[in-house]
């Protein structure tokens, strides 16, 4: 395994092109079940999860080129309707190949894909959405086994405890878009990453409207076609590398990035005394003061993302004051909490609230990667600790962030990979 080393106190400088979304790209790959013409996917950044993802739908019988950024997924010799256990339980997001599969064959055998670091991750809001389109559902030996004879339409209400679920919004969304009549989903999430599935699949012949909001209508079609289609900007990647200008009082612009995806992070950062700056296309944060506490709740978007939460909390803990970070998407999503600390940050959990009162600096400390997001958080920690920070089990970052490393080095910072 590898372990990402830094020097802290560099001022990041520079400009970096923002990769594209990873929260995206993996239901649009899963879609490419829906039909058996060839499909291009563009601009898909090389990451463990992408390959993951290309993994499985080849064990599913598609013929998937990837390389250099671009998806070629054309049909295979044969189909396969089994998603199994190994390639499931590595990544969460491999459950939505459940409504492709059903909506073209009628017939699925996913792996249920069981919980992870941050939650318990339940899947009752997909199975509701899918039987309510007329799916037999049953669990058997850890598997969801569906068939579905008669698809028809439906009204479907998808809010859950915690809110709209992204992927179940996406899973019965694709197995409506062939399925006869009209559906709506009610209470449907409205990330980007969610339209841009619905864009993909409106290029592909589907007929979908209301895609970003939290109504989505959708009239069944009898078949799809290929299509083209370029991934929107990771709003997450995008969000931490502002992050990672602020924490070590830089300068750096971003290319690629969509300013209308970062509505809610940006809105806090400002009212913390950021500066960022929609240039020509691109986005420019230049730290002109120190910043002030905060309070932040996360929410489904539009609201505060709850993918940008761990990150915030290393700004918080080196901006004096006490800032308030509610975690509502999901509660126990603190394991960078017990790592910030080890670096001398003073944050106190209280069930789904974090205290974070800010101090003068951090110390760097060997510290232990947990999840994605809370990997980005100990490698922004790093940037603005004193003296050297080894961040070990990277294969999280990995998942969701392209070359990271090289990015932060582009932009000035002393980082390296090392064996552990
Ligand atoms: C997507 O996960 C993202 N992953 C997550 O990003 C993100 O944190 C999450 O949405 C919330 O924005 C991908 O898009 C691949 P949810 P998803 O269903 O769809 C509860 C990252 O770091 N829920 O929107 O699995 C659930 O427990 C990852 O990039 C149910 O109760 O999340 C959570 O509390 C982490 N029943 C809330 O809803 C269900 O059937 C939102 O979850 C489904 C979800």
């Amino acid at each position: 395994m590898d372990k990402i080393v830094i020097e802290g106190g560099i001022r990041l400088r520079g400009e970096i092109t923002v990769s594209g979304s990873k929260n995206a790209v993996l239901p649009i790959i899963a879609a490419t079940l829906l039909t058996e013409d060839a499909c291009i996917i563009k601009s898909v950044p090389n990451l463990r999860d992408t390959n993951t993802m290309v993994k499985i739908l080849r064990a599913l019988g598609k013929s998937v080129d990837f390389d250099k950024g671009v998806i070629t997924a054309t049909q295979g010799k044969n189909t396969n309707f089994t998603a199994d256990y190994k390639l499931v339980s590595t990544m969460r997001a491999s459950f939505c190949v459940l409504g492709p599969l059903i909506g073209r064959f009628r017939k699925a055998k996913v792996s249920l894909p069981g919980g992870c670091i941050i939650g318990i991750r339940p899947v009752d809001l997909h199975l509701k959405g899918l039987k309510a389109l007329g799916t037999e559902i049953n669990i058997e030996g850890g598997y969801v086994v569906a068939s579905a004879p008669k698809l028809k339409g439906n009204y479907i209400y998808l809010g859950g405890e915690y809110g709209s679920s992204v992927l179940a919004t996406d899973n019965v969304m694709m197995a409506a878009v062939l399925c006869p009549g009209k559906t709506v989903i009610e209470a449907a999430a409205c990330e980007p990453e969610v339209a841009d599935l619905a864009e993909f699949l409106i290029k592909m012949g589907a007929k979908i409207k209301g895609h970003g909001t939290p109504t989505i209508e959708i009239e069944g079609v009898n078949k799809l076609h290929g299509a083209e289609h370029r991934i929107i900007p990771d709003r997450i990647e995008a969000g931490t590398l502002i992050i990672a200008a602020l924490i070590t009082k830089g300068d750096i612009t971003l290319k690629n990035a969509s300013y209308k995806h970062l509505g809610a992070i940006i809105d806090k950062l400002e009212e913390a005394g950021a500066y960022i700056h929609k240039v020509d296309g691109s986005i420019r944060i230049c730290y002109k003061k120190q910043l002030k506490p905060i309070n932040i709740t996360t929410l489904p978007y539009p609201g505060f993302p709850t993918d940008m939460q761990a990150q915030m909390m290393s700004l918080m803990a080196v901006t004096p004051g006490i800032s308030v970070i509610t975690e509502k998407i999901y509660p126990d999503r603190f394991m960078h909490v017990a790592e910030l600390n080890r670096m001398g940050a003073h944050v106190q959990r209280e069930g789904p609230h974090a205290i974070v009162q800010g101090v003068e600096f951090l110390s760097g400390a060997p510290v232990m990667a947990s999840d994605l997001r809370a990997s980005a958080s100990l490698v922004l920690a790093g940037l603005v600790a004193r003296g050297k920070t080894s961040v070990s089990r990277i294969y999280h970052l990995e998942r969701g962030y392209e070359n990271l490393e090289k990015k932060l080095e582009a932009l000035g910072a002393k980082i390296l990979r090392e064996k552990e």
